[in-house]
């Protein structure tokens, strides 16, 4: 059997981790040989490959990034994208193609698979923790860990120098990172793009945390936005940093965290389910579970069919965000 791996979309630490364990089991238990595609499905589409063996894998486990590279490339947006896929995967005798990444890259591997027969079996992964089918994707964890560092540090000198410190960390379109990294961190306010906000009220949780004679910490996830809908040009972070020193005459300064939360060695636990997703995705594919991808059901790694990565985010609880607020203010 002949494999090819890929990594694709934003990078995420544990990345290596999937690619090492994938390798491992993959030459160690059935003897198959595999091919690593540079830059996601760039990589497929051109044949610029990478060779992929036990040796090639030795070390990388804590390694953050890919050493596969990774790319937003689309097959389905280029001319003869797809058909350039096949000839290559022939040309290379691919029996099979394990797909690493979020909802962009896992979606043309449905679609790859349900449209055109190609054989892949799919790994979530995004930092953002946002994918419906799996409870968690690995990445997550060592993002928050960064975040939950930023806040305890900012902690100390928002106190000494008695000012508002906001810190935005990266979720477009979901909260996960702010409110977990917001809780761990002891945040005085969390701010998420699934719920609109109110400046009146952050405004009068920071007046109620001076009163209470500590500098309050607002953490806001990169896509939350005000409730009136007033327009927010560039870092929401920045933005709110301006509108609560203009309506509460306190200094406030903003962190943008950033790329920071998705660079540097993984988690114990990211490198734990990453590892273990690699595991079973070579399972899958020993299976011939074509167009399914791997998730994590409680402590069980499941299958899914591939279209449930991209069927719907998995956005926060209304009632999980609700418990956060007994220590906003
Ligand atoms: O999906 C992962 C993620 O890090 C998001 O949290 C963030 O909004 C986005 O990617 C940033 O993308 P890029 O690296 O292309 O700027």
């Amino acid at each position: 059997m002949h494999v090819g791996v890929l990594t694709g979309g934003g990078d995420c630490p544990g990345l290596n981790a999937v690619i090492r364990a994938v390798v491992r089991k993959g030459v160690q238990e059935h003897g198959w040989s595999f091919t690593g595609f540079r830059d996601g499905w760039r990589g497929v589409v051109e044949g610029d490959t990478v060779p992929l063996d036990v040796r090639a894998v030795r070390g990388i486990l804590p390694r953050g990034g890919t050493v596969l590279g990774s790319s937003r490339t689309d097959p389905f947006v280029l001319p003869d994208g797809v058909r350039r896929i096949g000839e290559q995967l022939a040309k290379l005798r691919t029996d099979a193609l394990i797909a690493i990444g979020g909802r962009g890259t896992l979606g043309i591997a449905a679609r790859l698979h349900a449209e055109h027969g190609v054989p892949c079996v799919g790994v979530p992964k995004t930092i953002d923790n946002d994918l419906s089918a799996t409870d968690w994707t690995f990445g997550f964890d060592t993002a928050v860990g960064i975040a939950t560092e930023a806040i305890d540090r900012l902690h100390t000198t928002a106190d000494s120098h008695r000012r508002v410190l906001v810190v935005e960390v990266m979720g477009r379109h979901t909260g996960w990172i702010a409110l977990h990294a917001g809780l761990a961190g002891g945040a005085n306010v969390i701010l998420v793009p699934e719920q609109r906000f109110d400046l009146d009220q952050v405004c009068a949780w920071v007046a109620s945390r001076f009163e209470a004679t500590y500098a309050p910490i607002l953490v806001v996830a990169e896509g939350a936005r005000p409730r009136d809908g007033a327009p927010v040009q560039g870092s929401v972070g920045v933005w709110l940093a301006d509108a609560i020193e203009r309506r509460t005459g306190k200094e406030a300064r903003t962190t943008v965290l950033g790329h920071v939360q998705r660079g540097g060695s993984p988690s114990a636990f990211d490198r734990w389910l990453a590892t273990r997703f690699g595991l079973h995705a070579v399972d899958a594919v020993r299976d011939g579970a074509h167009g399914t991808m791997v998730a994590l059901r409680g402590t069980r790694v499941v299958r899914v069919p591939l279209s449930a990565a991209t069927d719907r985010l998995k956005a926060v609880d209304p009632a999980l965000y609700a418990e956060a607020g007994v220590f906003f203010g």
